[in-house]
């Protein structure tokens, strides 16, 4: 019996993995590019299929050969590369992943945990200043946006018609070592670069609200929900979350702990929203934000770890 993690050696993937090994878990990291660097350390635990998700056949085979009872997808074209590439974008985010949820529906997987976002949700203006909740209404505005808002019906779908367990996770933004893609690297770039007491530059305006995840709290909201008991899932969509900062605030911690930190911001705008709620997911899986102060010290002190520096 093991739990396959599709895009498991990606960002996100890769530390859920790690969580899941850790609890004894036989894991399959399913991905397309392999990248052994994220999975440093227990790459002898983990089994690494490479295989593409746009090939159902692929998928089944994985299941099939490696006694799959639960599915954690993270594979997705990213938002910048889906307007670069739209046609590649609709094969895998939209023909991939309902490859995905028909797989486990052939082979009866237990349980399915995907990755939404909340660019599903479209501009911050057109929601005015709430605090967002999985009930709000979604205003997709990019290739991205439309196919997270799109899995979602899909895995809606599927839940009703076929009566399978599939859970959507709608992931903010993520900031941790080794993020270098997706349109919102930045909020990595932020902590790990003055960490190795690098300069780093924010293309967005200083004054911009942006919700910051550190990437341990999101892979940690996919294995709450990955192995939660079927009855403690009240809902089907949850909200990962995330703290509310300006980019200003965001440099005043990690001046806290680098008070020489070289971060200088932009002049973009952003239309991602800022406040979201995840009662929900606390609620059903006792999931906690780490308070942002002790996330970026954590980030700042694993890149700082990795290179041999002393710890701040
Ligand atoms: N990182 C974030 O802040 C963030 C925010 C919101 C949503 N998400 C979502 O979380 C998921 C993971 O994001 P990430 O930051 O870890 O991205 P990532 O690019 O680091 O990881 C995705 C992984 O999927 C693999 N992959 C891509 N296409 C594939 C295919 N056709 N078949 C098999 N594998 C394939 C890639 O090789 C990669 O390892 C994505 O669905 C993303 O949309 C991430």
């Amino acid at each position: 019996m093991s739990i396959l993690i599709i895009g498991g050696t990606g960002f996100i993937g890769a530390r859920i993995a790690k969580k899941l090994i850790d609890l004894e878990e036989q894991v399959v990291a399913f991905d397309a590019s392999p990248n052994q660097d994220f999975i440093k350390g227990y790459e002898d635990k983990i089994k690494v299929v490479r295989g593409d998700i746009t090939a159902i056949e692929q998928v089944l085979n994985a299941i099939k050969d490696n006694g799959v009872t639960k599915i954690i997808n993270l594979a997705f074209v990213l938002e910048i590369e889906s307007m670069m590439n739209p046609h590649l974008a609709v094969k895998v985010n939209c023909l991939g992943t309902n490859n995905v949820f028909e797989a486990a529906r052939i082979m009866n997987v237990k349980r399915i945990v995907y990755a939404s976002s909340i660019t599903a949700y479209g501009p911050h203006q057109k929601h005015g200043d709430k605090v967002l909740t999985e009930d709000d209404p979604l205003y997709p505005i990019t290739v991205y946006g439309y196919q997270k808002a799109l899995s979602e019906f899909m895995a809606k779908y599927y839940h009703d018609a076929y009566g399978m367990e599939i859970y959507t996770l709608r992931v903010g933004s993520a900031f941790g070592p080794g993020r270098t893609g997706g349109s919102t690297a930045f909020v990595s770039n932020i902590t790990t670069l003055p960490a190795l007491r690098q300069p780093v530059h924010i293309p967005l305006k200083s004054s911009t609200n942006f919700v910051y995840s550190s990437v341990d709290d999101v892979a940690q909201a996919f294995v709450n929900v990955c192995q939660a008991e079927a009855k403690q899932l009240q809902h089907i969509l949850y909200n990962v979350g995330g703290h509310t900062h300006t980019g200003d605030e965001v440099a005043e911690r990690i001046r806290e702990l680098i008070p020489d930190a070289r971060i200088t911001f932009g002049d973009i705008d952003v239309y991602y929203v800022f406040r979201i709620d995840n009662k929900r997911l606390s609620e059903d899986t006792g999931f906690k934000l780490t308070p942002m102060r002790e996330g970026i010290k954590n980030n700042i002190n694993e890149v700082r770890k990795e290179k041999g520096l002393p710890l701040v």
